[in-house]
């Protein structure tokens, strides 16, 4: 079987150097001979250890009858979806690594593919074979909830501030030089490269055709010393969770850093490593932990997925063969979330302020479950106080923070992050 490389950066040359050194395994395990037979690449002059074809001429590559597989390895979306389009009109089979083109148009290629083959296990948690456990080794469950940390780059970060009290700005440039970090680091600690890989989530395993835009998404660029001090006196560790839960409601998608008691197994994923955890309800809690980047181990899933092609195992690319069971389900509204929340204020330490705050918590819906004022984070006639609430609305913590913004007393923007117990 004969395979092209559109992108022949880190995760490309693996792709071939694996092809190369596992051949016997592979073609043992597959049946086949799968060879890299070209590259495609934007600049040739660059010095690339890889002894195949390499072109700078993608359209050429893509009109070729020889190639069976292309493999996707350029990141963007407009330009790839096009490129991909072209490939899968002409029955072509693809395998992807691109989260943020199938987070976007996983359903149109889904429908172009059809019956041709289309691999997207490199897509999501890297070495991790998440797609293939949803897709196939869970398939039997009524899939309950999906949280996952599966941005190496913020977990490095949260790693470094919980353990080290590492600043944020220190810490993420560290993490570019490590080459952890998207191109642009906002993909990362925006929560962005998250929820690209949630919503390929959320679709296996509930159907939801949502794009990054209908999602809550926030990033930890606003974590300070004071909630790494709260999180550690309260038995808590931060985490930049991808959530994906199915409740009486609708399906809450959701990204954001979330206060995880340390004794949840979650919470001891650490550094650059990412872990998944599933609730099936047959199965009950599973959990899966590897490298989620790095040139090898996103290798390790673009060849997983070129091996399938070769054997002629066939998925539905998305989980489904029909929509039927899972047409009923549907986003829920952002605002509508029910979770606990931590609040971080910023006050003039006065008579009266608690009280005033309180009230406009209460007056809301909001109920305070503990309350923290230490003189660690007194600051001149300012102050921090540390709430965290029972079970509130998205809606509600929102409009409380809207009104405490506009009081006098608060001398910082209000910040907020959920808890999950
Ligand atoms: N920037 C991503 C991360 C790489 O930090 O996890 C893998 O998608």
């Amino acid at each position: 079987m004969r395979v092209a490389i559109l992108g022949v950066g880190t995760v490309g040359e693996q792709v071939a150097k694996i092809l190369i050194q596992n051949a016997e395994l592979i073609s043992a395990r597959s049946g086949k001979n799968i060879t890299p037979v070209v590259g495609v690449v934007r600049n040739l002059n660059k010095k690339r250890d890889v002894n195949f074809e390499l072109t700078d001429d993608i359209n050429s590559v893509i009109s070729r009858d020889d190639i069976d597989v292309f493999v996707e390895l350029m990141g963007g979306v407009d330009e790839p979806y096009k490129i991909v389009s072209e490939i899968l009109k002409r029955k072509k089979a693809v395998v992807t690594a691109n989260k943020a083109l199938l987070a976007y148009y996983r359903y149109e290629l889904a429908n172009m593919a059809g019956e041709t083959p289309f691999g997207f296990e490199a897509s999501v948690a890297g070495g991790i074979p998440i797609i293939k456990t949803l897709r196939e080794g869970l398939s039997a469950n009524d899939i309950q909830s999906i949280k996952g940390i599966i941005n190496g780059t913020c977990n490095y970060i949260l790693t470094s501030m919980m353990r080290d009290g590492a600043n944020f700005s220190d810490v993420l440039k560290k993490a570019q030089d490590l080459g952890y970090a998207e191109a642009d680091p906002t993909f990362d600690v925006g929560g962005f490269d998250a929820a690209h890989k949630l919503l390929i989530l959320a679709s296996l395993a509930y159907g939801i055709n949502a794009r990054p835009e209908d999602i809550l998404i926030e990033g930890i660029e606003r974590i300070n010393d004071a909630d790494i001090y709260f999180a550690n006196d309260f038995g808590y560790t931060i985490k930049l969770l991808a959530i994906a839960k199915k409740t009486a409601n609708g399906v809450e998608l959701r990204v954001h850093p979330t206060l995880v008691p340390k004794d949840h197994m979650i919470a001891k994923v650490d550094g650059v490593m990412n872990a998944v955890s599933i609730v099936g309800n047959a199965v009950g809690e599973t959990m899966y932990y590897g490298a989620g980047a790095g040139g090898a181990a996103t290798a390790s899933a673009v060849i997983s997925d070129i091996i399938d092609i070769a054997r002629g195992i066939s998925s539905p690319m998305l989980g489904y063969k029909t929509q039927n069971a899972v047409s009923e389900l549907k986003l829920l509204d952002k605002d509508e979330i029910l979770t606990h929340y931590y609040i971080r204020l910023k006050v003039e330490d006065r008579l009266g302020v608690l009280a005033c705050i309180t009230n406009l918590m209460s007056q809301n819906s909001i109920s305070i479950d503990s309350f923290l004022q230490t003189p660690n984070f007194d600051d001149g006639d300012m102050t921090t106080l540390f709430f965290t609430t029972h079970t509130s609305r998205e809606a509600d913590v929102k409009h409380v923070l809207a009104l405490l913004r506009d009081q006098e007393f608060i001398k910082d923007e209000p910040f907020m992050m959920r808890i999950e117990q």
